[in-house]
């Protein structure tokens, strides 16, 4: 804690080398390990520093202090006290999002912090439309023409969709219908795209639109169905030469499984391991939320998965198996304060038929 007080120190310092590593530092720290009681006192001053960075600072800064603001806003479980944080920070993640003349580094983690931050908070709406004007630059045009790509926007394009579909996953079941009319046919051509990673990050979106659509509506089918499998299809099966090899192979697995969750309505579950428990990814809307925050916490997913309570309440996980003494008595109940207005709750809710099913599986099996 001595070393984290130094390093909130350093993010004022006047030499751009030392904020930047003091991000960094912070970056390392938050994704490790649970913070809360150390960061909750601190969350102001941590709050207004970030807010200078990404006012003020390089593309580089910019980038850092969005992603360090990202894991703030997990650390404090997305209550009210991270939506203070939130209400200072949104007006710079915006403009620098929105700043076609900001560096793509800093946009993108932008874009991935809003989709966070709005997720475990608020302000979903706006969120969701923001999102949708940067990356639908990338959708055909009235002749249904796909637009010739700027160097380095596909990553944008990706983290925006993927931040996008992360918010769709807790959107109310009539703004969801709107959706999947107007963005599923669009996406479709989106397949088509020069990028290997924005393809899969759209036929990821595709899955997990269609699997919403087919909880809204059992009948729901996808409109002009048999064209997008056929284009699935050569997507899974793709021997296109002039692609890298690894991206093909990337590319491959990825839409074997889309196409197969299409065709079949199957998904193959996977289990993520943590200290003695796991976690099932059983959907695409799962995997959406899992991905969100193992890009952002890295290999800390797991500490996190076993000790922040936010994650264990989103996967339906119950208190941390091992609780420290610290979080023992009242620090619990007045978490779940912060929860209970906070789209983690939603979330929770949404979620919890499936849980309670998988879990009472697990319970069987162990007891
Ligand atoms: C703070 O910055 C100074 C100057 O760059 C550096 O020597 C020191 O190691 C930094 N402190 C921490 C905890 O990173």
């Amino acid at each position: 804690e001595d070393k984290l007080k130094l390093c909130i120190d350093n993010l004022t310092d006047k030499s751009a080398k030392t904020r930047l590593a003091a991000l960094e530092s912070l970056r390392q720290a938050f994704s490790s390990r649970v913070l809360y009681d150390f960061l909750t006192e601190r969350r102001l001053t941590i709050s207004d520093c970030l807010e200078r960075s990404l006012r003020k600072g390089s593309g580089e800064e910019k980038a850092a202090s969005a992603t360090v603001f990202a894991l703030l806003c997990i650390q404090l479980g997305g209550g009210d006290e991270a939506e203070e944080g939130f209400k200072m920070l949104r007006p710079p993640l915006t403009a620098t999002l929105s700043d076609s003349s900001a560096s793509i580094a800093a946009r993108q983690s932008c874009a991935r912090t809003l989709g966070m931050c709005c997720y475990v908070s608020s302000d979903l709406i706006k969120s969701l439309a923001l999102l949708e004007s940067v990356f639908m630059s990338s959708y055909p045009n009235g002749e249904g023409v796909l637009p010739t790509p700027k160097p380095g926007s596909a990553g944008l394009h990706t983290a925006a969709l993927q931040a996008w579909s992360l918010l769709v996953t807790i959107c109310p079941t009539s703004r969801l219908t709107v959706l999947l009319s107007h963005h599923l046919p669009k996406l479709q051509a989106c397949l088509q795209s020069s990028d290997v990673n924005y393809r899969i990050a759209v036929g990821e979106t595709i899955a997990l639109l269609v699997e919403l659509g087919r909880e809204i509506d059992e009948e729901f089918e996808v409109e002009d169905g048999e064209s997008l499998c056929e284009c699935l299809k050569s997507l899974a099966t793709d021997g296109n030469k002039h692609r890298a090899k690894n991206d093909r192979r990337k590319q491959r697995s990825i839409f074997r499984e889309v196409l197969h969750y299409i065709e079949n309505e199957d998904f193959t579950e996977e289990k993520i391991r943590f200290g003695v428990e796991n976690v099932y990814i059983d959907s695409w809307v799962r995997r959406r939320i899992y991905d969100a925050f193992k890009e952002i916490l890295e290999s800390g997913v797991r500490d996190h998965l076993q000790f922040n309570q936010l994650l264990r309440d989103i996967f339906g996980l119950g208190p941390p198996l091992i609780l420290d003494a610290a979080v023992k008595g009242n620090k619990i109940s007045r978490f779940e304060k912060h929860l209970f207005n906070s789209a983690a709750f939603k979330a929770r809710t949404k979620q919890r038929n499936k849980v309670r099913d998988k879990r009472a599986d697990v319970m069987y099996f162990t007891f």
